[in-house]
């Protein structure tokens, strides 16, 4: 009996320990954002999915210079995206809220070296929508047309969208 009641609570010690590494890495995923309040007061707009919130910016500028935008007005970075969902929300948010219908930066990119392309806020690469590409190049837009990412020239001015 005494060594039934062993072999019970070794078997729930196991199921509480995998539970609690279940819930741990599943918050390790999700992107860190400000407040819906801090938010809303930056007229920005957060995402159902991920609770990011996203800023459009209605002016071209090198991914550069478009990230030290981000840095300095709303304390974010590029946007980084992380389903289709925030993809086609940023895209469609886009084409009513820049001045024409072209392409945007976001945060991806492959200038740290290592051949991969990162988020600049450091999130989790565990979303794509590769379209089209013709250039090996290091920075990413979205085409406003398709919604798909395409690989671009890190000094063409475009609009951009931000996330903090
Ligand atoms: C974006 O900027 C252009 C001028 O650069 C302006 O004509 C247009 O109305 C602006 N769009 C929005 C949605 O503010």
């Amino acid at each position: 009996m005494a060594q039934f009641i062993t072999s019970l609570l070794l078997a729930l010690a196991i199921v509480a320990a995998s539970l609690a590494q279940t819930t741990t890495s599943s918050v390790s995923t999700t992107p860190s954002h400000i407040s819906a309040q801090a938010c809303a007061d930056l007229n920005g707009y957060q995402s159902r999915t991920t609770k990011q919130c996203f800023f459009h910016v209605n002016e071209t500028k090198s991914f550069i210079q478009a990230e030290l935008h981000c840095n300095t007005k709303f304390g974010g970075h590029l946007a980084s995206v992380h389903n289709g969902f925030d993809n086609l929300l940023i895209t469609d948010f886009a084409r009513t809220d820049f001045a024409t219908i072209d392409q945007f930066y976001i945060g991806l990119n492959a200038l740290d070296g290592s051949g991969k392309y990162t988020w600049l806020d450091g999130t989790d690469v565990d979303y794509t929508n590769w379209g089209y590409n013709t250039y090996n190049t290091q920075c990413v837009v979205v085409d406003m047309k398709t919604a798909t990412w395409v690989r671009s020239d890190c000094f063409t001015e475009a609009y951009f969208v931000c996330s903090a």
